[in-house]
């Protein structure tokens, strides 16, 4: 499988046998790096880290991935660079794309990180943006095949803010992988129509269900319920809204006796409020398995990277 100089901005734009291979290459690394071995693949490239949002497990992700590699990540914050302020997007893209092998982004827009793709002609990786976040699915779909030894067939609940980046990416992720997937939240926290549409088409191909409920028997047989918080980087002005809307929907031990199934297991992306989202009960039962998720982040962004930029 040759990826070399792609970029990763959308699973969108990955297809299920490429998504197979990069979560088989984080696998591998994953079982060299706690033998001690890590590579030089990204020996001599110079990695720009673009964060317009704060992160403590992508950017840490990102610059260890790196290191291991041989390469050498710059952090650039919001306030250190001139985007935003006084330069735009297309003109920092030529500029860092002159200087660096690879540049990631965390930020607003989508169409920043497209543009940046578009104008530095270097690979250009999603950090997160508003729509997609991309390498947190990677990792979560690492831990799913470490937990169940597989993907294909697995009936994976999405509960909370429906509309998010991380709804949105789980249900591209899920409709190519061949994961049933439900969207359990209020109606005015669904995606819209033409976004479900596109992966009810893509499941099409995988034979996986796509479903969207504000019902919680449709946790009835979950292998896995995951959520996220309830508001978003960027959105704080919506919390109470969100806390009123979303309180019916926390992951609490009710909820979970709920999916009829002993086995169904507990996942979080993080950082997560406990309190809101999930109990402080839910999260420290399965506290172990969501920290491999958080682990996960480091292998998964290194196969990313070594697949697009890797010598
Ligand atoms: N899950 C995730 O992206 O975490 P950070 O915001 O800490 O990077
Ligand atoms: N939906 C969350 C994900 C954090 C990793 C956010 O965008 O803040």
């Amino acid at each position: 499988m040759n990826l070399k100089g792609r970029s990763f901005l959308t699973l969108k734009d990955y297809n299920a046998n490429e998504i197979e291979y990069l979560l088989d290459l984080a696998a591998d690394l994953k079982r060299k790096k706690k033998q001690g071995i890590t590579g030089n693949s990204l020996k001599g490239k110079n990695i720009a880290l673009i964060f317009e949002k704060p992160s403590t497990r992508t950017r840490a992700a990102f610059t260890v991935a790196c290191i291991d590699e041989g390469g050498h990540p710059e952090y650039l914050g919001k306030d250190d660079i001139q985007l935003g302020h006084k330069e735009s997007i297309e003109d920092t893209a030529r500029v860092l794309g002159r200087i660096f092998d690879g540049i990631e982004f965390r930020g607003f827009k989508q169409e920043y990180v497209e543009k940046l793709a578009e104008y530095s002609g270097v690979p250009v990786w999603n950090g997160l943006t508003d729509l997609y976040h991309p390498t947190q699915i990677l990792a979560d779909f690492l831990t799913l095949k470490e937990h169940f030894d597989k993907l294909k067939g697995l009936n994976l609940v999405y509960v909370g803010d429906g509309r998010n980046n991380m709804a949105n990416s789980l249900m591209i992720g899920s409709a190519k992988m061949g994961i049933n997937f439900t969207i359990l939240a209020p109606k005015s926290l669904w995606p819209g129509q033409d976004f479900i549409d596109l992966c009810k088409n893509y499941a099409l191909d995988s034979g996986s269900r796509i479903e969207l409920s504000d019902c919680l028997d449709s946790v009835v047989g979950a292998d896995a319920i995951y959520t996220d918080v309830w508001c978003s980087m960027g959105e704080e002005e919506l919390a109470a809204e969100r806390i009123r809307l979303l309180k019916p929907y926390q992951v609490n031990a009710n909820l979970l006796s709920r999916t009829k199934k002993s086995s169904t297991i507990f996942m979080h992306c993080l950082p997560a409020v406990k309190g809101n989202e999930v109990t402080e009960e839910v999260f420290e039962q399965f506290a172990d398995l969501i920290f491999d998720q958080a682990e996960n982040r480091m292998h998964t962004i290194k196969a990313v990277m070594v697949a697009t930029l890797g010598i």
